[in-house]
This record gives structure tokens, sequence and C-alpha cells, in this order.
């Protein structure tokens, strides 16, 4: 089945009032093709003025972390609901500075996905193994394990797109290949049909993130299992838009 090309836009802790809205009126201006659909996720202190300044129908705005707790004494946490107030749709959980940097494990993300989803967010997922998980040879159990969180808890997965990003691709500006990557994205659709059935799975788009590019991105146009990116680096540079291109 044709699932929606998507590309996602994780400007992480960078930007400014300035910066971001000149991010997006650039893709305001950009032509982007009809069918993709575009995510980008500003730090929270710009989401509404992300969420204001887009004019284009295929570009939403996503927060990158969200709480489990409905509201209430939690300092410095985001809720689904603010999320949703300031306008943005999306959220990202699991990304792996979060899982990493932060200590987040797998059933947090799983418990904050799942309230995500329960408030009305759509979920970005975020998985994938560190260079030492890669060459042991368990990337595949790796990322079956932070997605079984999830599946244990969460039977719709309508609301998800999970982006595999392996930890050692990220920032580093080495690529998986575009063979790797389908291999992986195949293994992990795989995995999903056994756990959240095979009609579920075959309509979950799964991202691939780590050191995308303008001039990489095209390289993985004809891996099937391959729906997308989560960018980084890149979504803050004016070849962002060449990405969202790249399937022309
Ligand atoms: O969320 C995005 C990923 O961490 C990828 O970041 O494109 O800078 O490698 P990067």
């Amino acid at each position: 089945m044709a699932r929606q090309f998507f590309v996602g836009g994780n400007l992480k802790m960078n930007g400014t009032k300035d910066s971001i809205k000149s991010i997006i009126e650039h893709l305001n201006s950009a032509d982007l093709p009809e069918d993709v659909q575009v995510v980008l996720a500003p730090p929270a202190p710009y989401l509404s003025l992300a969420v204001d300044t887009n004019t284009h129908k295929n570009v939403e705005i996503s927060a990158q972390n969200v709480y489990d707790k409905q509201s209430g004494a939690f300092t410095g946490e985001i809720s689904a609901a603010q999320i949703l107030d300031s306008g943005a749709k999306w959220t990202l959980t699991g990304h792996s500075e979060r899982r990493t940097l932060i200590k987040e494990s797998d059933d947090f993300i799983a418990s904050k996905t799942k309230f995500a989803l329960d408030q009305g967010l759509k979920v970005i997922l975020c998985i994938g193994e560190t260079l030492e998980e890669r060459k042991a040879g368990v990337t595949l159990d790796v990322c079956a394990r932070q997605l079984d969180a999830c599946s244990k808890i969460i039977s719709d997965w309508s609301g998800i797109v999970v982006a595999y990003e392996p930890v050692w691709a990220i920032g580093t500006g080495l690529a998986a290949t575009a063979e790797d990557a389908q291999e992986t994205h195949k293994g992990i659709r795989a995995h999903l049909a056994k756990t959240i059935g095979a009609e579920q799975a075959e309509k979950v788009q799964i991202l691939y993130g780590g050191s995308v590019n303008g001039k990489n991105a095209p390289d993985f146009k004809d891996k099937v299992d391959v729906d997308g990116f989560l960018v980084g680096g890149a979504c803050l540079k004016p070849e962002f838009v060449d990405i969202v291109r790249s399937r022309i």
C-alpha cells in the first residue's frame, strides 16, 4: 500500500524568534509537493509562533516532548492539552537524546506516547540503537524492545509515526546507507506485524533519521519501507526544502 511521504524537522534546542520565523516563511514560499506531509518541531517557547507563521496546508507543528499527566505540579513539563492549545498537533517521544541524556525509560516513553494519543495528539515515536548495540548485532532487538513497551499498552497505532534513528548516525554526518536503513525498516515493520497486526503495520509510516541532508535524501527514494525522514541539523537550513522535494 502507498504510505504518504513524511518529513519531520526537529529543531532541537536551536533557534530564536527571528530564525524560526524565517525557516517557516521559507517553507511557506516553497513549492512543496501536494502529497508530502511536513511536521516541524521547534522548541516549546516557539510553538505558537510556529503555528501562527505557518501558512502551508501540508505543514503541521509538533512539540519535542510531552508529559504523561493532564496538569499539576510538574515543574518544567508540558502537557498534551497545552501543546494542543498552542495549535500544534504533534509531539515527538523517545528521541535518543532524551533516552540517553535525560535517561527516559522505555516504559516512561510508552506512557507519554499513550497519554499524548489519548489526549488527541499525533506522535512521532523515535527508536534506534547505539553504536555498541549495532556492533553487537542487536539493532532489531533494541528496536523491538522499544516498540514493545508501546505496543503493550497501545492498541491503535493510527496516530503514530515511527522514526528509526540509529544513535551513531545522529549529528555525525555518517548517515546509514539507504540499503541498511531499508533492511532495518523492513525488520521493524515485520516485528510490528507480529505485535500490532499486519494490517496496522502496513499502514505505519517509518521514517529514517540521522544525518539526512539535501544530497543524500534522494538515495532513499526507492526504498519501500523508508516512508520519509526525521531531520535534525538540515532542517535549520534552506536545504530542508530539498529534502521535502526529494521524491519528485
Ligand atoms: O531528530 C532528528 C535526528 O536526531 C537527526 O538529527 O539530522 O542532525 O543527524 P541530524
